[in-house]
């Protein structure tokens, strides 16, 4: 018997369209070429495996079996190649990742040092607000996706990388720029420029003041950190955001981080993949290198990260806590 992963492949195509037609659109052949291929598969095996019911091609007893043996075997030939791939992996490997935005801060240096240290990697770096990682995440688009809190209701592996704390900050000359100890009760009176819908620090600062009973007075909402700053800087209002954000402007002083009870928010961001997808080689190495620059942040502090754990992500959108 004579029979092809192409004509496998083919005959799979044209079983879950029903259709020569469709199954030619989707694998970019003729119809005529799908049309030979099933035939040749046909002959191979000597059984029809097609009945033509209508318009529908509805395969026959014979064609549910090979259906079946089809997908097992061109699965076996995708695990295959998939470790091939490994093998090769850290040579010739390609990593996808998705950030939030304000991971941007830290990510990239990382991300640098990975690169050197494996230059065969070739890197997709995506860069979004939390609500379109999460989107990703969900539809296993990426490698691995990072974020600054654990996403809820999503079958997820996800591992603590760094520290991400969320201060408030304001103009030097704003008048609650000296004071300390300053109550959330104070800070939800004043002017407040919010990041987007959708953004992780949003949800996070609106998640602290929600839970002892205050709104925020939302003066503007702004798509990115740094225009929030440039909008602090202009007087326009206070803005919380992750101090990783700061490393610049906190330097030279032209916002101060205010001293309000409560915060800074204790955060970490999370590396994130939907559970049971094979990690690539690359991948894995890239979360070895994140995990290695984890216990070097915390190693003066006596702190221990947690490691990689998929229960931690169950309710871990509720009260803002430090895992
Ligand atoms: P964001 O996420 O960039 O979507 O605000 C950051 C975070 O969750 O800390």
């Amino acid at each position: 018997m004579r029979i092809s992963l192409r004509q496998l492949s083919v005959f799979l195509s044209v079983a879950r369209h029903q259709s020569y037609t469709r199954a030619a659109e989707e694998l970019n052949l003729t119809q005529p070429a799908v049309f030979t291929q099933v035939k040749q598969l046909e002959e191979s095996l000597g059984v029809p495996l097609l009945d033509r019911i209508g318009k529908r091609m509805q395969p026959t007893e014979a064609g549910r079996v090979v259906v079946e043996g089809a997908r097992e075997t061109l699965d076996a030939v995708g695990r295959m190649e998939m470790r091939l791939a490994d093998m090769r992996g850290l040579r010739e490997g390609r990593l996808t990742l998705a950030i939030v935005s304000t991971a941007q801060y830290f990510l990239p240096r990382l991300l640098g040092q990975f690169c050197d240290a494996n230059p065969g990697i070739e890197v997709a770096l995506t860069v979004t607000n939390r609500q379109a990682v999460l989107a990703r995440l969900a539809a296993g688009e990426d490698d691995l996706c990072i974020l600054g809190t654990p996403p809820e209701g999503l079958d997820v592996v996800a591992a603590a990388i760094a520290d991400n704390p969320l201060v408030i900050i304001a103009r030097p000359d704003h008048p609650l720029a000296s004071e300390t100890e300053i109550p959330p009760e104070r800070v939800a009176e004043e002017a407040f420029i919010l990041r987007e819908r959708g953004s992780g620090t949003r949800l996070a600062v609106e998640r602290f003041f929600r839970a002892r009973g205050l709104t925020l007075p939302v003066r503007m909402e702004l798509g990115s950190n740094e225009a929030i700053k440039q909008a602090v800087i202009g007087g326009l209002g206070l803005a919380a955001l992750s101090r990783d954000t700061l490393a610049l402007e906190g330097a030279v002083g032209i916002v101060r981080v205010l001293d309000v009870a409560g915060f800074p928010l204790l955060r970490q961001w999370q590396a994130a993949y939907p559970r049971g997808k094979h990690l690539s080689v690359a991948a894995e190495a890239f979360l070895d290198h994140l995990a290695a620059h984890a216990r070097d942040a915390v190693r003066d502090s006596g702190r221990v990260l947690p490691g990689r754990t998929g229960a931690a992500m169950a309710g871990s959108e509720g009260p803002l806590r430090e895992t």
